[in-house]
């Protein structure tokens, strides 16, 4: 029998869904480990509580609930919203109820499976059908889940704890804990971001118009570094065709980056202007190819043949904070752009990078 009883705990805290047994006021009794790590909370503090504290404002899962207790109804993976203690973010959920009975049948509570979706509900959002999604792609984003899950759990419990040592000398370790912690949540969303690839929304932008805006999102960071911005543009460019969004995530990589290499001040450069190069059509036929480029010059380190080889290579970073992915984003995004970024730079005294894009062939 004892041995029985303990088959039923491991199954219990081994299972890798959360399970969650209700009373009939459909207070939480019990829960598994796999749905603490889910939603970021101790079963201490769960129990007694109602559902509602991981499902709020959930009417139509409410109801179900309901319906289990009163008629012994069933349901299969029912789409909800759950709601994450750490940073009070909803995550996907679906949910599977059942009732739970007694000895002579009658209904004690219900017996609620709980399985996190988010993954799921990433891969359907990557534009192209999942099963073009490369090998790598998949494990990428698997991977990345894998990691943030435990990190929620991780994150939580060192809350509490701090909480509870607020005033002790260990606090800072903890604090550093959360603080890890985060940059690794950070990491990963990038990662993630980085795998999927998106395809880029094109529409009209006025080049300059979008440099403005990042120039105001930078600017008071570039006073107090003192920074001075120089700014040389063609004020006869045309509109180009891109996704505006990627678009200000490749200058404000790029200014960032130049910003970041003048610690002590300095000036960054930034010049627009055509570009045209001549491109073979067909044997007989030379187009002209006309590209607008933008120029970012900053007079800050610099960089030496070995940094420079490696700089598109991901996690290559000369930076303490750094993640050494910004580069390697930026030229993906140039390059679903059918553009091209070009990069000069000495040691000491400066570096260029040139971002080609390209302008609608008339
Ligand atoms: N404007 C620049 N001047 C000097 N070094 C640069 C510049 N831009 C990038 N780098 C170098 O390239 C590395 C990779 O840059 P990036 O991919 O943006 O990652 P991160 O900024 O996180 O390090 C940086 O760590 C730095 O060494
Ligand atoms: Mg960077």
């Amino acid at each position: 029998m004892e041995h029985r009883e303990d088959l039923i705990k491991n199954v219990f805290s081994s299972f890798i869904h959360g399970i969650l047994i209700l009373d009939t006021e459909l207070n939480i009794q019990k829960s598994n480990p796999a749905l603490e790590e889910m939603f970021c909370r101790s079963s201490e503090v769960l129990t007694g509580n109602p559902i509602s504290i991981l499902f709020p404002d959930q009417h139509p899962l409410e109801e179900k609930f309901r319906q289990v207790i009163s008629n012994g109804a069933s349901y299969q993976l029912i789409e909800a919203q759950a709601c994450r203690k750490n940073d009070s973010s909803f995550f996907p959920a679906g949910v599977t109820l059942s009732p739970l009975f007694g000895t002579q049948g009658e209904i004690l509570g219900a017996l609620a499976v709980i399985k996190d979706l988010s993954l799921l509900k990433d891969l359907e959002k990557v534009s192209r059908p999942l099963e073009q999604l490369s090998t790598a792609e998949a494990l990428t984003l698997g991977m990345a889940h894998e990691i943030r899950n435990p990190l929620g759990g991780i994150r939580a419990s060192a809350q509490l704890l701090l909480a509870d040592l607020e005033t002790s000398a260990n606090a800072n370790l903890i604090k550093i804990i959360i603080s890890e912690v985060d940059r690794i949540n950070r990491l990963v969303k990038k990662m993630m971001d980085f795998s999927q690839e998106p395809e880029p929304k094109l529409k009209p932008v006025n080049i300059h118009q979008s440099l403005e805006e990042i120039f105001l999102l930078e600017k008071e960071t570039l006073e107090t570094n003192k920074i001075t911005l120089k700014q040389v543009y063609d004020p006869s460019l045309p509109l180009i065709q891109a996704d505006p969004d990627q678009l200000k995530q490749v200058f404000l990589n790029l200014i960032k980056n130049a910003r970041e290499a003048m610690p002590t001040g300095g000036q960054i450069q930034v010049n627009t202007r055509y570009h045209g190069s001549y491109a073979l059509h067909s044997a007989s036929q030379i187009k002209p190819l006309l590209f607008i480029v933008v120029e970012i010059i900053d007079s800050g380190c610099g960089m030496d043949d070995k940094q420079i080889e490696n700089l598109f290579t991901p996690f290559v970073t000369t930076k303490s904070k750094g993640m050494g992915l910004g580069l390697a984003l930026t030229l993906k995004i140039i390059e679903n752009h059918q553009g091209t970024l070009k990069v000069s730079s000495q040691k000491d005294s400066g570096t260029t990078f040139q971002v080609f894009l390209p302008l609608p062939q008339k």
